[in-house]
């Protein structure tokens, strides 16, 4: 990895270690992230300071999982922005970026929120998500409140379509 790609990836686990629920190895989390084909990390910055951060993955359900196992595909997840950027576009470039990376790889990309987070089901309707199920598991994932949203946009074909040779 490449020195300024390290120190974003340790900007990005401070805020990860700041805001999630979820405790410790952010840094060895997020390294794996830029190291494993079937998930990636994106940061945005402002005058070089990592002030959010979003990752995504490849979700294969694990055997044995329920019948109301969330399908395989790619999943948009642990998207983040520093409470003092919030509401100026950091969130929805992250997404977009994410977007555009699993256009290049489907036809469709999945996401899952906890039913009460409105800034996250806003902003990824804004940008192409429908609501697919509230029934639906993802072993090792619960959801404040019991109730998360399972959400998918459908991705439109290849970005590049190259002119025949004359
Ligand atoms: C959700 C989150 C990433 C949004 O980041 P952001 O940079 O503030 O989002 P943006 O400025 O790009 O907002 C894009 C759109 O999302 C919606 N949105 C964002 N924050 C919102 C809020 N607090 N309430 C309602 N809608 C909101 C709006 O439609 C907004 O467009 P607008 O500002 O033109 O009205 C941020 O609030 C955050 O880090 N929250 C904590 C972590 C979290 O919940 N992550 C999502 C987990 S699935």
């Amino acid at each position: 990895m490449e020195a300024e790609a390290e120190a974003d990836v340790g900007a990005a686990a401070r805020l990860a270690e700041r805001y999630s629920a979820i405790n410790g190895e952010w840094e060895e989390r997020l390294r794996s992230d830029v190291a494993d084909r079937d998930r990636a990390l994106f940061v945005a910055k402002v005058n070089e300071e990592v002030i959010g951060y979003s990752r995504l993955h490849r979700f294969v359900p694990a055997e044995g999982s329920p019948a109301d196992s969330a399908p395989a595909g790619w999943y948009l997840g642990g998207l983040v922005v520093a409470t003092e950027w919030r509401r100026r576009g950091a969130g929805e470039a992250l997404t977009r970026a994410r977007i555009a990376w699993v256009a290049e790889r489907a036809t469709e990309v999945w996401y899952y929120a906890n039913a009460g987070n409105r800034a996250s089901l806003a902003l990824h309707a804004a940008l192409g998500f429908e609501e697919v199920t509230r029934e639906f598991t993802v072993v090792g994932v619960s959801f404040e409140g019991g109730v998360g949203v399972l959400c998918r946009a459908v991705l439109q074909g290849p970005s590049k379509v190259a002119p025949l040779g004359m």
